[in-house]
């Protein structure tokens, strides 16, 4: 598995947002689209402080990018502070010149009746387009790519899941008690990221260094669904000295 060390968060977060950046414009160099995967969480939110430099300063357009994002609560308004979609918005949409019609993110307000037609749809959407040219993933401590919690199969697709206690008690600052976290997300599957022809995992913190050490050298098993990326020849770690500590 590919794993680049970089010092700190800062260099490391340049680094994506500049491959992000080259991208695009190459792309856009042959009049193509661009198709991102985009996580939510602190650890790509210096990415995309970069890209929106990148945008007021040195030009960089998004009017020829198309974005999936990972994941949404579920149930979740799309306005409340916690969304996905006001994270989005105010870390990145907000400030680049993104066309409302190309942003996608799971749609928490949906009926339950109405989520697998949903789903299968946001998969066909990707699919439609070619695929995602790049995903973007950060990593939970249970293990978790999207929300992917342990026992997700390798096949999985965008769908309804039940988030772990772990991951629902990581949330609970943004929502005042892990009471007021929501039980459940709609999520790209494991089976969904795997399709993207690039895929970059990031992680900061000596928080995570333990989950790291498990998805790069623990062996494959659904109990940690990150190890499932070992099968994949187009992924890279990406981690500052801290997230790295525990490899060996
Ligand atoms: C977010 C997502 C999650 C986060 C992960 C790490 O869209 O899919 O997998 O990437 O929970 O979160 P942070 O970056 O807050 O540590």
């Amino acid at each position: 598995l590919p794993v680049t060390v970089y010092p700190d968060p800062h260099i490391a977060s340049q680094q994506v947002a500049r491959r992000i950046c080259d991208l695009i414009r190459r792309k856009q160099q042959n009049g193509e689209t661009t198709v991102l995967g985009l996580a939510t969480g602190a650890t790509p939110i210096e990415v995309y402080a970069e890209l929106v430099r990148l945008h007021r300063e040195e030009g960089l357009s998004f009017q020829n990018v198309i974005t999936f994002n990972l994941d949404e609560y579920y149930p979740m308004s799309p306005t409340a502070p916690q969304s996905y979609v006001t994270f989005m918005n105010e870390n990145l949409f907000d400030h680049i010149d993104i066309p409302r019609e190309n942003i996608n993110i799971p749609d928490g307000t949906l009926a339950l009746e109405e989520i697998p037609a949903f789903c299968l749809a946001y998969e066909r959407k990707i699919e439609d387009l070619g695929g995602l040219d790049l995903q973007i993933l950060g990593i939970g401590r249970t293990g978790h790519i999207g929300f992917n919690e342990p026992g997700s199969a390798p096949n999985s697709g965008t769908r309804l899941v039940t988030l772990d206690d772990l991951t629902r008690r990581d949330a609970s600052r943004d929502f005042g008690g892990k009471e007021n976290v929501p039980t459940k997300a709609i999520t790209m599957g494991i089976g969904t990221i795997f399709k993207a022809r690039e895929i970059i995992l990031m992680a900061w913190n000596a928080k995570k260094a333990p989950i790291i050490k498990k998805a790069v050298e623990g062996e494959m098993s659904s109990e940690v669904p990150a190890t499932y990326l070992q099968l994949s020849d187009n992924v890279e770690f990406i981690l500052d000295e801290d997230a790295a500590s525990e490899l060996t």
